[in-house]
């Protein structure tokens, strides 16, 4: 093989992409993904490529310095693309503990295994981190986060990536690491656990259960479509500057109360549900605290430094999004099951 790379959170929902595009683009290349399989992560989400020979799976958790170090030195990998984190804000706000243990520490000892295995010969080396947009903390109505906005993180999970941030950047300026970094914008697609806003509601429409919008329902995201983000990871790790952060988004920003009635305008119709039944179902509950009013990305860098542009619109992407969850709804069943309806119950009933 001519590159080993691990990545890690390759069981996730963006992670899982990320696996299946340089799987399937770089025959070349082993692809090792190291993934702890907590609640967000799930096989089932490779079952298209598992049986390739250029992949594997290794089941281990970031936070065991240890156990890391040994993988690092067993597989030698040359690049590292990492997304294994703790990812939703609902969570952190309930367990900020968990978020700083997988976010932050996980990260440092990652950041500490490549260290050891490549010594200081970085030649053809690559540490690339996946963070988001929410370590810019939040806009008013008008601007753009660019990568000179400063940081200012307002939820624990957004603390915790910004602290995974500044740890890279760190090992780059006193290590001469190489490293890059990618901040991006909401993602959606195929795959995406149904405790973020988006597979929620579908879930919740094709249940008729409630779609609970918080507060006034104004709160504004810039939505990327899960492919292009792998599409922007692949592009940077091969292609972006040493030491550089790149923000990804594709100027697409939407309330979340336009969005959520777009889905149930399309939903109706793919459902063959009268116009308008399923927009009955939004409810709006009590906000989230902290809740950042707006993200958005200018995402000039990457299109002019690397060609980026997104593969698709959003009406477009959300129509795919909405036809992999009709047809797999039996993925939709398993992950709903069991542990999901305690975090529901918590989150949305009490
Ligand atoms: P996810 O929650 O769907 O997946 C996270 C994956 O990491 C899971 O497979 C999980 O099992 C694994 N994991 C968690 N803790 C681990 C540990 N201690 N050791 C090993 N594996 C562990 O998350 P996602 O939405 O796919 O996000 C992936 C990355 O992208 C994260 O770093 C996130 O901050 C970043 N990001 C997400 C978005 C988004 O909209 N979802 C946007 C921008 C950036
Ligand atoms: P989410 O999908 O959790 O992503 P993030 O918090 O990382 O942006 O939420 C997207 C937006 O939708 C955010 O403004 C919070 C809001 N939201 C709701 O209104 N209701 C919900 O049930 C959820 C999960 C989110």
């Amino acid at each position: 093989m001519e590159k080993s790379i691990i990545i890690t959170g390759g069981a996730g929902f963006i992670g899982s992409h990320v696996v299946r595009e340089f799987v399937l683009k770089y025959p070349e290349y082993h692809i090792i993904n190291l993934d702890s399989l907590t609640y967000a992560g799930n096989l089932a989400n490779l079952k298209d490529i598992e049986h390739l020979t250029n992949y594997t799976f290794i089941k281990a958790d970031i936070t065991d310095a240890q156990h890391i170090l040994e993988i690092f030195q067993q597989y030698q990998p040359d690049g590292v693309i990492h997304l294994a984190a703790e990812s939703h804000v609902d969570r952190s706000i309930t367990d900020p503990l968990a978020f700083v243990m997988t976010n932050v520490i996980g990260t440092v000892n990652l950041l500490n295994a490549v260290r050891i295995i490549w010594k200081d010969n970085f030649e053809g080396k690559r540490f690339h981190h996946v963070s988001t947009d929410e370590v810019y903390g939040t806009l008013g109505v008008s601007g753009l986060f660019t990568e000179e906005t400063s940081y200012d993180p307002h939820s624990p999970y957004s603390a915790s990536k910004a602290s995974s941030d500044h740890f890279v950047r760190a090992y780059h300026d006193t290590y001469g690491l190489p490293v890059v970094l990618t901040n991006c914008s909401n993602n959606y697609g195929p795959n995406h656990f149904p405790e973020k806003l988006i597979p929620l509601c579908i879930h919740n429409i094709l249940n008729n259960k409630p779609l609970p919008i918080y507060g006034d329902g104004k709160f504004t995201r810039d939505w990327l479509f899960v492919i292009d983000h792998a599409r922007a990871i692949d592009l940077v790790f091969h292609k972006g500057k040493n030491g550089d952060s790149y923000n990804v988004g594709g100027f697409n920003e939407w309330t979340n109360i336009d969005l959520v009635k777009e889905l149930c305008r399309q939903m109706d119709k793919k459902l063959n549900r009268s116009e308008g039944i399923s927009a009955e179902l939004i409810s709006f509950v009590k906000d989230r605290p902290g809740h950042d009013l707006r993200y958005a990305i200018d995402a000039t860098k990457i299109n002019g430094e690397l060609g980026y542009s997104p593969s698709v619109t959003f009406e477009e992407g959300l129509s795919k999004t909405i036809d992999w969850y009709l047809n797999n709804q039996d993925w939709l069943d398993t992950v709903t099951s069991g542990v999901y309806q305690d975090y529901y119950e918590k989150q949305y009933l009490k």
